[in-house]
């Protein structure tokens, strides 16, 4: 009977109250969310949560911010349809239904001492916040860190402050640039594809890992490069987005041939995944 109500809980979804919303681009807004029990959600970086709002349904998000911060998370969220567009209504005070953490993380144990190649485009840079800020958190666990971001353009840019600070924190190395800029307002740097930004980089492929977010069309292109730089498929981690209903592995919405993109993934490393059809 216990092991029953345990198993329901994964589709009951608790309630969250939302502490603080940001404008992180026109589009996009960051909400800061706390559960109303008090109870840590306990995510590890790279998980996601599916959201609920009555009479909207659920979506998945991913988590955007580290367990390593305060008792609250954070979910950037892009306004995409009925639930995101609902979402964007909502201010501090009002209430949310979070079902998760669900899925697998970015592989820890495995980035241990390790040097990061973190790369993301647009949306991707949410998961990977939560990544580097638990790196931040526990600077001596991990090698270099090299920030890689690409954006639509200077205004679809995420995590603006998050960026600067990075770029002036000594512990990462920040390369970023945007696919076109109009030449208005006052952005200065890079314009061009975020694969511009990798035959730069040098590196150990025996000692680095990449970690890959990002659109669908971005991961071909940013691997490509990676294994002309000698990057093998095993030390290479992508997180993979499909259309998700139960985030349990039950309904079969967010299949990849035999792996379910909710329960073995959205985080996998590329060989378990590139020789599958349309995985990536
Ligand atoms: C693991 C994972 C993590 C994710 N993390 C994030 C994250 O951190 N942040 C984030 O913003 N998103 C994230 N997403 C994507 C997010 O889940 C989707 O954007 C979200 O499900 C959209 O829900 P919605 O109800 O707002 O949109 P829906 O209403 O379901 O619409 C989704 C899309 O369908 C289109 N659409 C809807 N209705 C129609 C119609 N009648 N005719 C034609 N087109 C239509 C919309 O224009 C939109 O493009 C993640 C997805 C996954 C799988
Ligand atoms: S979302 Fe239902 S099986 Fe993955």
């Amino acid at each position: 009977m216990l092991a029953e109500s345990k198993h329901t809980s994964l589709y009951v979804p608790f309630e969250c109250e939302i502490v603080a919303v940001t404008d992180l681009t026109p589009g996009e807004k960051l909400f800061r969310v706390r559960r109303t029990d008090g109870a840590e959600l306990g995510h590890l970086p790279g998980q996601f949560v599916q959201v609920s709002l009555l009479g909207w349904g659920e979506a998945p998000i991913s988590v955007a911010s580290s367990p390593t911060r305060d008792g609250t998370f954070e979910l950037g969220v892009r306004r995409a349809g009925s639930l995101t567009g609902a979402m964007h209504l909502m201010k501090a005070g009002d209430r949310l239904g979070i079902r998760g953490p669900f899925g697998t993380s970015f592989d820890l144990p495995r980035l241990h001492n390790q040097d990061l190649l973190l790369i993301s485009g647009g949306c991707g840079l949410a998961p990977l916040r939560s990544l580097i800020q638990y790196c931040e958190d526990r600077p001596d666990e991990f090698g270099n860190i090299s920030i890689l971001y690409g954006a639509k353009n200077p205004e679809h840019t995420l995590f603006k402050d998050d960026l600067a600070a990075w770029e002036a924190s000594a512990r990462f190395a920040c390369s970023l640039t945007v696919d076109s800029s109009s030449g208005e307002g006052c952005y200065n740097g890079n314009v061009g594809l975020i694969t511009s930004l990798i035959p730069p980089l040098t590196f150990v492929p025996d000692h680095t890992i990449a970690v890959i977010v990002g659109p669908p069309p971005m991961y071909q292109a940013v691997i490509a490069e990676l294994k002309k730089k000698g990057l093998p498929s095993d030390r290479i981690s992508v997180s993979l987005e499909r259309q998700m209903r139960c985030g349990v592995g039950k309904c079969g919405h967010c299949t990849i041939e035999h792996l379910y993109c909710c329960q073995d993934g959205p985080v996998f490393w590329l060989n378990q995944v590139e020789h599958l059809r349309g995985a990536l």
